[in-house]
């Protein structure tokens, strides 16, 4: 492997961290660099610059000699002035995520398109990046007992993941002892670079690659790294589509570290790949591919769609991935999403539209851990992930000349001749722990004790022996080691793994928050579930690590984000799926969704990593993924179709803008309400008046024949919730009631509340939603 690869996974790992200004300055700066280097030859001026639109067109002015939509858009095409010639300016023609197609075309081609009475809505190309074993035990499920037995393990379900492609070979995508490939399956595994259809299986039943978009924008795909096939380069992919349904492979870990048995959540589910981003100089993904990607999984006929990726935050209308999930969720399909990793900060949800089910990330109660013994005995425990069972005896401790008790370990503070071969401890001065790493890895020192609360090393970043306490730790102990003048480590020992920790699950510091921007009237993300240090399968070519001049790989790897919360979800959908084949895609989200918890194991609210304070639902949603108590909720909030109808036609779209939504020239506003069937309750104001709101809601027996719900509300002062009626009695399975909730909140409350209106009935089925007032003038 040369070092080139191994700075496209370092520069992947920093897309995660780096924000959405970050992405948006390098997605125009790329476009000022399409523009200079426009052919200055033919008939092309330079106003007359090719691009990639999306374009939506109404179908019902298809003339009807043309027997395909394919056709239709090509002829269109085919009629406009000036086409370049020998040149393909068709990228993919739409039939299922939407009405219409992408296309390559000048300014004026595209003026003679939009001047078509069937021209609806026309939307430049965009970019997207990547949100980027043991977690099946800490959701509870266990082999032979709860939602596993049950819903035999997936069986049967098929799960889309639109990602970075799969590595077919890992231990995970085995197929023995699975159930044969669904005979409604109608998609296939593409032949192309380094992967033929034989490698595909009864696990893996799917692979295509999309990249046209990407191409026709100039983002070159680097065919030194990735591949021209569905086969995975980044791992990512490979990693998300094991956690969402691998098969048993027992014995892996990260070099030591979290070892186990590995598996999906639905380890008997199907999983189908559409990779639609590559390795290119911005690592990103073009809306056009990636709107194929979900286009060819419905048409495959998967179950289940799982999204790690997302664009800018844009209105319903302008957003690829919100408008394709509505036409998957018409037709049964649930769709999963990563939240983002734009988090602490408010507002930052993506994929939160109300059709589609948006997760945030939480840790496990698994830390791994190093132990330090001083030479007077006393032994310290921090945080580490260096991955080999080093032990380190008898070493000199350096924190600061013996005149000067002090090391930054700031770029280029330590000196060489005074640290080599030392352990090094540097103070929490602030700077960023990933320069106090590399600043000790220069001078040539033996280790690394590095403190700090607010800035967390990933795994691959422990290129040296490294140490990781909590800034509190780190004060006391360099105290200690300056009182005493201890001098001498008598030893580190690595790679330990410990379970059980306090507080877990908590907040991961980088899980996006609510409110949602583009609608906060809906409590985003949805619900939050295990996304930081996940084991899964990876690449096993590429180097997760570099140690000095190794670079170490690994069939198994622990990588943190969204992108490796949504596939648990997934997972957590299909066993519901395989239980309740015929429940809808917001059945299922309600499930998952009232049966979550908010309280970690300590007994107390959620709270966020990075602060250990409270957390709220617009940090977890209704809570924590509880999947053994979804198969049996007692209650659903259903909602169809008609229901996101009325709920778009809240909205104030244009027609043009509805109909590039729903994917028709014909809908009815019957109901128009923004008061979605929604099983958690939202409400924001933005004056210092009291706030006042009634919810409408509908619930669906799916317990027992003979039930009798029971609310119970639990509210902070300042919040008064009143329930009616407050008692629903039903007779059988599948009957619906209606309540509503009168929400109030005094005007002196804090600028976030929240409380829970819990339905509980004879048979201990609680139904739980968050009641949420955010107040955005306070
Ligand atoms: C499959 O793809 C590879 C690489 O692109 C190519 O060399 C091979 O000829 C293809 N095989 C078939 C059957 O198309
Ligand atoms: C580094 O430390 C050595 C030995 O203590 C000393 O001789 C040298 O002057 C120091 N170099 C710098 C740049 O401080
Ligand atoms: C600290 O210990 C070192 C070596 O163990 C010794 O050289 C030094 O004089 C001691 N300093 C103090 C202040 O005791
Ligand atoms: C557990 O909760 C108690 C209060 O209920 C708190 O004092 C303690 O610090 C918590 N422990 C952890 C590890 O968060
Ligand atoms: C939330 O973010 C959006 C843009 O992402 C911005 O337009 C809006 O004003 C923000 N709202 C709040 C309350 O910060
Ligand atoms: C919406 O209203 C139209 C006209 O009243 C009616 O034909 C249609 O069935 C209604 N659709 C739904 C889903 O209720
Ligand atoms: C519209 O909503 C109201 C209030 O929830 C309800 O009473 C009414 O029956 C609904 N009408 C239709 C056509 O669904
Ligand atoms: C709330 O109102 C203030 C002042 O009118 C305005 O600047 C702000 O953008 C509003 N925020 C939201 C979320 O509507």
């Amino acid at each position: 492997m040369n070092s080139d690869q191994h700075g496209s996974i370092i520069s992947l790992a920093m897309t995660k961290r780096m924000g959405l200004s970050y992405l948006t300055s390098l997605y125009l700066l790329l476009s000022c660099l399409l523009l200079l280097l426009l052919p200055s030859s033919n008939s092309v001026a330079v106003n007359e610059e090719l691009q990639t639109y999306i374009i939506h067109m109404d179908h019902s002015h298809k003339p009807a000699s043309l027997s395909t939509q394919e056709s239709w858009h090509r002829t269109i095409l085919k009629s406009l002035s000036d086409p370049v010639k020998d040149q393909e300016m068709l990228l993919y023609s739409y039939n299922h995520v939407m009405q219409g197609f992408s296309a390559r075309l000048t300014r004026s081609q595209l003026s003679e398109i939009e001047t078509s009475p069937a021209h609806l809505a026309t939307y430049k190309e965009s970019f997207g990046k990547l949100y980027t074993t043991y977690s099946t035990q800490f959701l509870g499920l266990k082999r032979g007992r709860g939602i596993w037995p049950t819903a035999s393990d997936g069986k049967g379900v098929i799960i889309g993941i639109i990602d970075t492609g799969i590595w077919p070979e890992s231990e995970s995508f085995a197929d023995k002892g699975m159930p044969p490939v669904p005979q409604r399956w109608k998609g296939k595994c593409e032949n192309g670079t380094a992967f033929s259809p034989s490698m595909c299986n009864k696990k893996l039943i799917g692979a295509r690659s999309f990249s046209k978009g990407l191409i026709a924008a100039g983002r070159k795909i680097d065919p030194e790294l990735d591949y021209d096939s569905a086969r995975d380069f980044f791992g990512h992919g490979t990693h998300t589509s094991s956690t969402a349904a691998g098969s048993y492979v027992h014995g892996v870990s990260h070099f030591g570290y979290a070892r186990g048995t590995a598996r999906g959540v639905a380890p008997a589910a199907h999983v189908a790949m559409y990779k639609v981003l590559f390795a290119t100089d911005s690592d990103e993904s073009a809306a056009t591919d990636v709107l194929a990607g979900m286009d060819q999984a419905i048409a495959d006929g998967v179950d289940i769609m799982s999204l790690s990726l997302g664009f800018d935050q844009t209105p319903y209308f302008n957003d690829v991935i919100a408008i394709a999930s509505l036409s998957a969720v018409e037709k049964g399909i649930v769709v999963v999403c990563a939240t983002g990793n734009d988090g602490p900060g408010r507002n930052t949800t993506h994929n939160a539209a109300p059709w589609i089910t948006t997760v945030g990330a939480g840790t496990l109660d698994r830390t791994f851990t190093a132990t330090m013994n001083l030479e007077n005995g006393f032994s310290v425990e921090g945080m580490s992930y260096y991955p080999e069972s080093v032990y380190i005896t008898d070493a000199p401790l350096y924190y600061g000349s013996s005149d000067q008790r002090k090391a930054t370990c700031s770029l280029g503070s330590l000196n060489q001749s005074e640290v080599h071969r030392k352990v090094v401890f540097c103070e929490n001065n602030d700077s960023d722990p990933h320069n106090q790493v590399e600043e000790v890895q220069r001078v040539g020192a033996l280790a690394g004790i590095f403190s700090t609360d607010s800035l967390f090393l990933d795994a691959e970043d422990y290129t040296i022996p490294s140490l990781v306490l909590p800034a509190a730790t780190g004060k006391w102990l360099k105290i200690y080691l300056t009182e005493l003048n201890i001098t001498k480590v008598k030893s580190i020992k690595f790679v330990s793994t410990k379970f059980g920790v306090k507080p877990a699950p908590q907040v991961a510091f980088f899980s996006s928050r609510g409110p949602d921007p583009i609608n906060p009237g809906i409590l985003k993300p949805d619900v939050l579930a295990p996304g930081v240090d996940i084991l899964a399968a990876v690449n096993p070519t590429i180097p997760i690590v570099e140690l000095g001049k190794y670079d170490l790989v690994s069939d198994y790897a622990l990588f943190s984000g969204t992108s490796m919360a949504a596939p648990h979800v997934a997972g957590v959908a299909a066993l519901l799926k395989a239980l309740h084949p015929e429940w809808s895609p917001a059945a299922i989200r309600s499930a998952i969704m009232t049966t979550t918890y908010p309280v970690d194991n300590n007994g107390t609210i959620l709270t966020n990593q990075e602060t250990g304070l409270p957390a709220t639902p617009l940090e977890f949603g209704a809570g924590h993924i509880n999947p053994n108590k979804a198969m049996d909720p007692g209650l659903i909030y259903d909602l169809n179709f008609q229901d996101y109808i009325d709920f778009l036609c809240s909205l104030g779209y244009t027609d043009k803008q509805m109909a590039a939504v729903l994917r028709r020239s014909q809908w009815s506003c019957n109901n128009t309400s923004s008061d979605l069937n929604y099983p958690s309750f939202m409400a924001v104001s933005n004056s210092s008046s009291p706030l006042m709101k009634k919810f409408n809601r509908v619930v669906t027996n799916v317990g027992n024949d003979a039930a009798v719900f029971r609310a119970t509300v639990e509210v902070p002062p300042g919040m008064k919730v009143t329930i009616e009626p407050s008692t629903l009695s039903f007779s059988s399975k599948y009957q619906t009631q209606s309540f509503s909730v009168s929400l109030e909140v005094d005007e002196d409350a804090p600028a976030v509340i929240y409380g829970y209106l819990r339905w509980v009935d004879q048979y201990k089925h609680v139904v739980s939603s968050p009641i949420v007032a955010v107040n955005f003038s306070k």
